[in-house]
């Protein structure tokens, strides 16, 4: 028996996508408005999108693993969460086999060859904001297409077509979209149209979106179909190839034939980290999110998080001074890998991290102007989307995929029916600049050609006595990184079932700007008042993250985790 399961509580969407699956064997009883946590035998599929929901479990069903049920899932959100789901976009996987084998696959963009370290700024040397976020010159070359193709030659079981063709009936016979998207998509219509003067299918030209207006994709179709034929040769060359230049040439961008050719998905190395007897599996670098994660485990381990509780103003203070000082790293030290050399091993060495914190005070709060990033020896709208998925056997994928902004640089290309990416803007433009995350860089995430962008996206899986314990991941931008750790702590260190835990609300510090933001009522007034007086300044803010999240039981069960603040939705059965 499949049940579909739906968190009752829903917010307002953040520029951010994530999901989550785990599968077992389901059957579709429509019960929506259940939480979730209840046990799963077979399967189970969370993801932000309903509709992509329903095509990963059908892909288990059918037999397929994780990686098939992984690859249905990303290209049917390219059709059904245009927003974030993306062909135009880029992302990470972190894999576990069943067995334990771990692996991790960059399908980032990447710039142009023709990119340039100082493209975005004007004649006095300041940055044009606008340049980086909208319009032909925000986008990287996309990695999805290249990376679920690498991603499913490695480990995929069911045929190439058989994962695409779902993806391709959403976008030929169309979906209906939900209240969000058509608020969304009536609010961009100007832009919209600006910005694509031959039309895209995401402006409505009769009327308003409403909420279950069809949404009928036919140009997008025509691409996913030759993507389907012809594997990545059908986005990287020949007809969608030509109409990515063409667009390019219209709008003064940078992406060339070249540039489509020669991109490639890397497999890296994951990075691992313990916690309290557990081993976090995470992204490396192109990503800060996985070296980050597990700085920021290291650094609060040594504390009593238990007994001081959830959210109390002792354990909302060690975390923000770790995050203080996590994040300075991240400033200074993190960035494209096959461009420079990250101090990987230093910044995951448990002294390193346990010395960062030795300067914290108790009484006051560190001004960030005071923590500069760590001295290494030598050198070594938030709009993002995550899902997780363990099959039958015990395979677990966890991918976080995104355009950057919300539907990125709103460029859609005219004749294949895709937005590209504005993820250019996820570089450090000029030393110090913040981008439109707040986030600021140096050397280490200065543009130069073919340079990945850093990201800050943390797909991440857990392991406890060498046994799946956990997939999470969430969107959120710069507040990826501390929403995927308080889902881990809320589990680990205060006994949160994995609804509860997602759900939790959140409070995130960044180093610069020098602010608390706090999503409504994470924090009550007293401890709040106490953390103030020590000079913390606490700013609240809409949702942070959105979470989708699995987790095994002690008795072999799953249980999903749908983030209440989105449309998100988990599918077991
Ligand atoms: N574009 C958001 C990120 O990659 O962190």
């Amino acid at each position: 028996m499949q049940k579909i399961i739906k968190p009752l509580i829903k917010f307002k969407i953040t520029s951010i996508l994530v999901f989550s699956f785990v599968v077992f064997t389901s059957c579709v009883t429509g019960q929506l408005g259940k939480r979730n946590n209840e046990d799963f035998k077979n399967g189970m599929v969370v993801s932000a999108h309903p509709e992509a929901s329903k095509v990963g479990i059908e892909i288990l069903k059918k037999g397929g693993n994780a990686v098939d049920a992984a690859v249905a899932v990303q290209f049917a959100l390219a059709v059904v969460y245009p927003n974030a789901g993306n062909i135009g976009g880029g992302g990470f996987m972190v894999y576990r086999s069943a067995k334990g084998e771990v692996n991790a696959l960059d399908f980032r963009e990447k710039a142009s060859a023709a990119a340039s370290r100082d493209m975005y700024l004007d004649a006095a040397g300041n940055p044009i904001v606008e340049k980086s976020l909208y319009g032909h010159l925000a986008a990287g070359v996309p990695g999805s297409v290249a990376g679920m193709v690498e991603a499913h030659k490695k480990y995929g079981k069911l045929s190439w077509k058989e994962v695409v063709q779902p993806a391709i009936d959403l976008a030929e016979k169309g979906f209906e979209i939900t209240k969000r998207q058509a608020s969304e998509l009536n609010g961009l219509h100007r832009k919209l149209m600006d910005i694509n003067v031959n039309g895209t299918a995401l402006v409505n030209l009769e009327s308003t979106w409403q909420e279950r207006s069809l949404l009928i994709q036919t140009e997008l179709a025509n691409t996913l179909k030759l993507i389907q034929q012809k594997g990545r040769a059908g986005f990287y060359e020949g007809a969608v190839a030509d109409a990515i230049v063409a667009e390019m040439q219209r709008g003064k961008g940078l992406m060339t034939k070249e540039d489509l050719k020669n991109y490639r998905a890397v497999w890296r190395k994951p990075i691992t980290g313990n916690y309290r007897g557990y081993k976090v599996i995470t992204m490396p670098p192109t990503s800060s999110g996985g070296i980050a994660l597990i700085q920021l485990l290291q650094s609060v381990e040594p504390y009593p998080l238990n007994r001081w509780g959830h959210n109390s103003d002792s354990t909302v203070q060690v975390i923000v001074e770790a995050e203080r000082r996590v994040y300075a790293d991240r400033a200074t030290h993190l960035g494209d890998p096959d461009f420079y050399n990250v101090p990987q091993k230093q910044l995951l060495n448990l002294d390193y991290n346990k010395k960062r914190m030795a300067d914290f005070n108790w009484s006051a709060a560190t001004p960030s102007d005071k923590v500069l990033a760590g001295v290494i020896k030598g050198k070594e709208s938030e709009e993002t989307t995550h899902f997780s998925i363990v099959d039958h056997d015990g395979n677990a994928v966890s991918i976080t995929t995104t355009l950057n902004g919300s539907y990125g640089s709103l460029v859609a290309v005219k004749g294949a029916g895709f937005l590209l990416n504005n993820e250019m803007d996820d570089f450090s433009v000029k030393p110090g600049a913040p981008n439109m995350y707040g986030l600021v860089g140096g050397e280490a995430n200065a543009i130069a050609p073919n340079k990945r962008m850093l990201s800050s996206m943390t797909p991440s899986i857990v392991e406890k006595d060498g046994q799946l314990f956990m997939v999470v991941g969430t969107p959120g931008g710069s507040t990826i990184i501390t929403s995927v750790f308080q889902t881990i702590i809320n589990v680990i260190d205060f006994n949160m079932d994995i609804q509860s835990a997602v759900a939790a609300k959140k409070f995130h510090h960044q180093w610069l700007p020098d602010e608390v933001y706090v999503e409504k009522d994470a924090i009550d007034s007293l401890a709040a008042e106490k953390l103030k007086a020590k000079g913390y300044n606490l700013l609240y803010r809409g949702p942070i993250g959105r979470v989708d999240a699995i987790i095994k039981t002690k008795w072999g069960s799953y249980q999903g985790g749908a983030d209440p603040r989105g449309d998100d939705l988990a599918i077991g059965y």
